[in-house]
């Protein structure tokens, strides 16, 4: 069970060892996504740290036995983040920007995918949703704590307690509902939302057929809502 194993889920405060391991399981898990593109000099310093010190994002680590298995980052405010990430801090983002094309030139090519996420996200707050409104932005466990060998002898569903994380975060502040993107290809993702009960409604973000995950939070328990 679950008790053979030290783990633990550990919120981060910003600094930059923190911020680096989070850009590095970001990289290894969601390499794919608009905002990794940006590279690990911008996820590490400007993301997983100025964003989370600034407040408008969180982030966690699952840690098993001492090692980084797992992160979620996540926002109560998913309307305006994307806008105000940039328009609060843009030195930052651009001192990190340039510290990852210096170290990988080929982030010079994720700027316009991040930006085109960036003002698609915006029309879309202007269009759907108010602060504040919760978000799971990124989250994910490293293959070696997902397979079914390690669930099976620790008893850990690594996923569902980074999820619920999150969830216990959004319910102390009374929100009843979180939502998340997720590409409409990925399909471990999509699965396990709709596992936990989530509602789940096709849309098109950025020129990318996405998928927009709802899924609410019992106001008494603060855990997920199961079907
Ligand atoms: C999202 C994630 C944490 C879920 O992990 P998990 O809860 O351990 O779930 P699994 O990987 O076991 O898969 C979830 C479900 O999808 C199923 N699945 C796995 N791969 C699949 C595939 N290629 N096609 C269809 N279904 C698949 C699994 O069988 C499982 O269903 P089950 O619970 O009924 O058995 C994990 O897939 C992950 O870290 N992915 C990479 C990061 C990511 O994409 N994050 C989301 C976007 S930010």
């Amino acid at each position: 069970m679950s008790n053979q194993v030290a783990f633990k889920i550990r919120e981060v405060d910003g600094n930059l060892d923190d911020a680096t391991t989070l850009a590095r399981l970001h990289l290894a898990l969601v390499g794919y996504g608009p905002v990794a593109g940006l590279g690990r000099g911008f996820l590490a310093r400007f993301c997983y740290s100025k964003l989370v010190k600034e407040g408008l994002m969180r982030a966690a680590i699952a840690e098993v036995a001492g090692e980084a298995a797992g992160l979620v980052a996540y926002t109560a405010r998913a309307a305006t983040f994307h806008h105000k990430a940039i328009r609060s801090y843009p030195f930052s983002a651009a001192l990190s920007l340039c510290l990852s094309v210096i170290t990988d030139p080929r982030v010079i090519l994720g700027v316009f995918k991040a930006l085109r996420l960036m003002f698609a996200r915006q029309s879309d707050a202007d269009r759907l949703i108010a602060d504040p409104c919760a978000e799971i932005l990124t989250f994910g466990v490293l293959p070696a704590y997902r397979d079914r060998e390690f669930v099976r002898a620790t008893g850990l569903k690594i996923s569902e307690r980074l999820v619920q994380h999150a969830v216990d975060y959004f319910q102390g502040i009374g929100l009843t509902e979180v939502q998340a993107v997720v590409y409409a290809t990925n399909r471990p993702t999509l699965m396990f939302y709709r596992m936990l009960g989530a509602s789940i409604e096709s849309f098109v973000q950025a020129g990318i057929q996405s998928r927009l995950i709802r899924l609410p939070i019992a106001p008494q328990s603060g855990a997920v809502t199961r079907p």
